[in-house]
């Protein structure tokens, strides 16, 4: 792997699942830092090596790798149960991990009635629900928003504060419970006790993040932003309102880690092979047939948090070209691509049409993208098992044909090409 002197930041194009986790692990062996800059324990990230495999929701996928720092930067909302859980599962395999992990005073934390009120709400919604992954994320941005409500990891240093704080909220979430849902209310006693418990455990780890990272910064040492979600998720610059409640493009890295946007360094997003959607929204390329169903099973795609099965389709470049452009990628990340071999057919789209029209523009409204014909150009499926290949020119011709045609309607070179989940099964191109 070529040394990268500069900062690298990593975000998905699509709607996640992109493979951002492997690739992070890959790349964190060449930063000091990697830092976790938006979402929360929505996403899941998957790392897989000397023949074990590791989901992440809220630690750094850098976490293997002994000699970088994890950092939860403040634009992270943190569910303080979940981090332990993951560190105590994780720490065997990941040398020191609480010394190297920071989490930032900054962040906003999840608690019972965030997620409890997530269920209400998205019961309620019926067939207009967003279909979240019921992690508590909206309703903790909301409450960073609104202010009122909100608390951050940094108040777990102030216990006495925190408990009055706590009983304080509990007794308001508690009117909509009882009154508007009709629900049993929360014991704000058994939730302090649990929380207060996180907060010992968490104090140590607890840290000035930004201050931490103006620092590296000075000093040149190396950073790599791990981004959760994807770009089409972002609350701003995606599918609205079926999107994520923060911004999951490269948009997010600069507040939600708290760097000067000229230290983000190199840009790249990654995409997979084909278009993949958990839960509700437009999804214009999606396949609900025998091939969608054999990308699925061949691409096992099951949601790494929720276990739903993912929405399958053919790569979206349409879309991609818009995630490309507002980011400013300065190359492609392609995962997945071992997926496609054997397929029947091989298609990929690189236009949308309304009324036979074809659209300059991604749409920016979700009806227009309801409305969305895609355009579909037929590329040469390959049959071969592509997951052994160790250089560009192992892969078939039929296979380096679609990695450049890629390149060609995104505008980006391909700079690595997953063929498989572990560490190994990785092209880098020069
Ligand atoms: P993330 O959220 O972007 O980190 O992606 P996920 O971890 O949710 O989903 C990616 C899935 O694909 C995981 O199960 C990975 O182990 C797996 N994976 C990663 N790269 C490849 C690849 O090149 N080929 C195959 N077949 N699987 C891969
Ligand atoms: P990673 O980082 C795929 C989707 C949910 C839902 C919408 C809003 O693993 O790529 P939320 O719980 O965030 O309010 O749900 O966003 N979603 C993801 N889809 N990968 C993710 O993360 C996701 N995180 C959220 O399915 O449609
Ligand atoms: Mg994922």
């Amino acid at each position: 792997m070529a040394k990268r002197k500069t900062n690298t930041l990593i975000v998905g194009l699509t709607w996640g699942d992109e493979a951002k986790g492997k690739i992070v692990d890959l790349l964190a062996a060449d930063h000091d830092i990697v830092v976790r800059y938006n979402g929360g324990n929505n996403a899941g990230h998957t790392v897989a090596f000397d023949g074990a495999t590791y989901k992440l929701h809220l630690v750094p996928s850098g976490l293997f790798r002994e000699n970088v720092t994890c950092v939860i930067g403040g634009g992270v909302v943190v569910d303080p149960k979940v981090l332990l859980d993951e560190i105590a599962r994780h720490e065997a395999k990941a040398p020191r991990l609480r010394r190297r992990l920071l989490v930032s005073s900054r962040a906003h934390t999840i608690w019972p009635w965030h997620t409890k009120l997530e269920a209400l709400s998205e019961k309620h919604q019926g067939k207009g629900k967003i279909g979240t992954t019921l992690r508590g994320i909206g309703p903790a941005y909301a409450d960073k928003a609104n202010r009122v409500h909100a608390i951050r990891i940094g108040e777990f240093l102030r216990p006495d504060h925190l408990q009055k704080k706590v009983q304080r909220i509990v007794e308001a979430r508690n009117e909509v419970f009882v009154k508007v849902f009709g629900e049993a209310g929360l014991d704000a006693a058994a939730v302090w006790r649990e929380y207060a418990a996180y907060g010992e455990a968490i104090r140590p780890m607890i840290a000035d993040t930004t201050a931490y990272l103006l620092r590296a910064v000075a000093e040149g040492r190396r950073i790599l932003f791990e981004g959760a979600q994807g770009t089409l998720l972002d609350i701003d610059h995606g599918t609205y309102p079926y999107v994520t409640s923060s911004n999951a493009s490269a948009a997010g890295a600069w507040p939600g880690a708290g760097v000067p946007a000229r230290a983000i360094g190199d840009i790249l997003g990654v995409v997979k092979a084909y278009t993949t959607r958990v839960g509700e929204g437009p999804f214009p390329t999606e396949l609900r047939d025998d091939i969608g169903s054999q990308i699925r099973e061949q691409g096992h795609e099951y949601g790494t948090t929720t276990g739903r099965p993912r929405r399958c389709g053919w790569l979206d470049t349409f879309a991609i070209r818009y995630a490309a452009r507002l980011n400013g990628i300065d190359g492609i990340v392609i995962t997945l691509l071992d997926v496609l071999g054997g397929l029947p057919e091989l298609r990929i789209c690189t236009g949308y049409t309304v009324d036979g029209k074809p659209l300059a523009d991604f749409p920016d409204d979700p009806a227009t993208l309801e409305q969305a014909k895609p355009v579909l150009e037929s590329l040469e499926p390959w049959k071969e098992d592509i997951s052994c290949a160790r250089s560009y020119r192992d892969l078939p011709r039929a296979t380096r044909a679609y990695v450049k045609r890629v390149e060609e309607v995104i505008g980006a070179p391909v700079r690595i090409i997953s063929i498989g989940p572990s560490r190994e099964q990785t092209i880098f191109r020069s």
